[in-house]
């Protein structure tokens, strides 16, 4: 790489000093503290990945049979499969495609919508939510702003209101809220997202909203028919089991949609032919979809009873992952102690010390987390 080049993505005192070239920079991902070597694609086998609310179900059989035969035709630029899925997402939320925009996982989108909102001000968060791209969008300009804790853990939606001044050029809600777990009531949601759009964009993301008992009700894709200033990011990552294959979408007014592909490149030609073969074969698979909710919700029991053996409890959750509440016990310590089990969950989330995320994979993979309870507490003297 040029030193120009160089300059361009370090800034130029890295550039000039060489810093960049002392930097030892790993070939592979490496493992949080404790957890064995993965294989190149997915957990190795015996290791219950229960760290990133992924579906181990999916992808669907149709989705990996298309996904196939795109690759088998990989020569070619993504072609008609792009419109193809952008009609199915419009017909199922009673939108036009001119309001759907794809891109690589929801981050993608994600990621240009605070990096669009960071350079008009800052970003209305709660104090804890699915942050990456918020945090990422505001790495060289504007702020993510938070709300105060919320002794619930839950969001208030009046202080967000109440926050929103004259700098934020964006509010970010994810319902339901990761890690929490939490669905927001889909009316007090609707209510909030009417007023504070009519001062500033509302992103509500919504990469869980399949996984909600009600999730029309608890969606907000209506307002965006009614013409309200909300962007909703969906993503084909969770229920639909395709994590690896980086398919996401928002639904938005057509010039908003139109100024992200046009500003930020989520044209068409970007997608990847597999995960969009795969997304097109499996969005309307009902059956594969009611498969994964019904094992979701049979592994949260699973989860619930053997917390409540032990002592612990976990925050009511509408999505494939749990909050759980340890007490007095470090989170970072019971996920290293987890891993030592080939149990792999979250470590601490900001300064909540002692609440630990666990996802829902395979019913054989949370029955491994449930085992581990009780030696792992007793290891940390509970
Ligand atoms: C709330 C939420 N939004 C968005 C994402 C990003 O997912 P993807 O980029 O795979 O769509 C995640 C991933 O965990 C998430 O939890």
């Amino acid at each position: 790489m040029s030193a120009i080049s160089r300059r361009l993505f370090l800034g130029s005192s890295a550039a000039a000093t060489g810093a960049a070239l002392t930097t030892a920079v790993p070939l592979t991902a490496a493992a949080s503290a404790g957890e064995p070597k993965a294989p190149a694609y997915g957990p190795a086998p015996g290791v219950a990945k229960l760290n990133a609310n992924e579906n181990p179900y999916g992808p669907s059989p149709g989705a990996i049979k298309e996904a196939l035969e795109a690759t088998r035709l990989g020569a070619y630029y993504v072609g008609a499969s792009v419109p193809m899925l952008k009609s199915m997402i419009a017909e199922r939320h009673g939108v036009t495609p001119d309001h759907v925009a794809l891109s690589s996982g929801s981050s993608g989108a994600l990621t240009y919508i605070a990096t669009a909102a960071a350079d008009k001000g800052s970003i209305l968060g709660p104090d804890l939510f699915w942050d990456t791209t918020a945090r990422m969008g505001t790495r060289h300009s504007g702020d993510l702003i938070r709300l105060p804790k919320h002794e619930t853990l839950s969001i208030d939606l009046d202080a967000m209101f109440d926050a929103i001044t004259d700098d934020v050029s964006l509010v970010q809600v994810t319902n339901p809220n990761n890690p929490t777990g939490e669905a927001l009531d889909g009316e007090a949601l609707r209510a909030f997202c009417k007023k504070a759009s009519r001062k500033v964009t509302v992103l509500v993301d919504e990469a869980y909203n399949e996984l909600t008992e009600n999730p029309e009700y608890t969606s907000m894709v209506d307002l965006v028919r009614e013409g309200y200033d909300i962007i909703i990011a969906r993503t084909f990552s969770k229920i639909y089991g395709m994590a690896g294959m980086r398919v996401g979408y928002t639904i938005a007014a057509p010039e908003v949609t139109k100024s992200m592909v046009l500003d930020y490149g989520l044209g068409d030609y970007a997608m990847n032919q597999a995960g969009v073969a795969a997304a097109v074969a499996s969005y309307n698979d009902l059956g594969f979809l009611e498969m994964s909710k019904s094992r979701i919700i049979e592994a949260r029991g699973m989860v619930l009873d053997g917390l409540s053996k032990t002592g612990l409890s976990a925050l009511p959750s509408s999505t494939n992952f749990m909050f759980v509440n340890l007490g007095d016990l470090d989170a970072e310590i019971f996920r290293q102690k987890m891993a030592d089990r080939n149990v792999l969950i979250r470590g601490i989330y900001r300064d909540y010390d002692n609440w630990s995320r666990v996802s829902m994979g395979r019913l054989e993979h949370v029955q491994m987390y449930v085992d581990a309870l009780a030696p792992v507490l007793e290891e940390m003297g509970a």
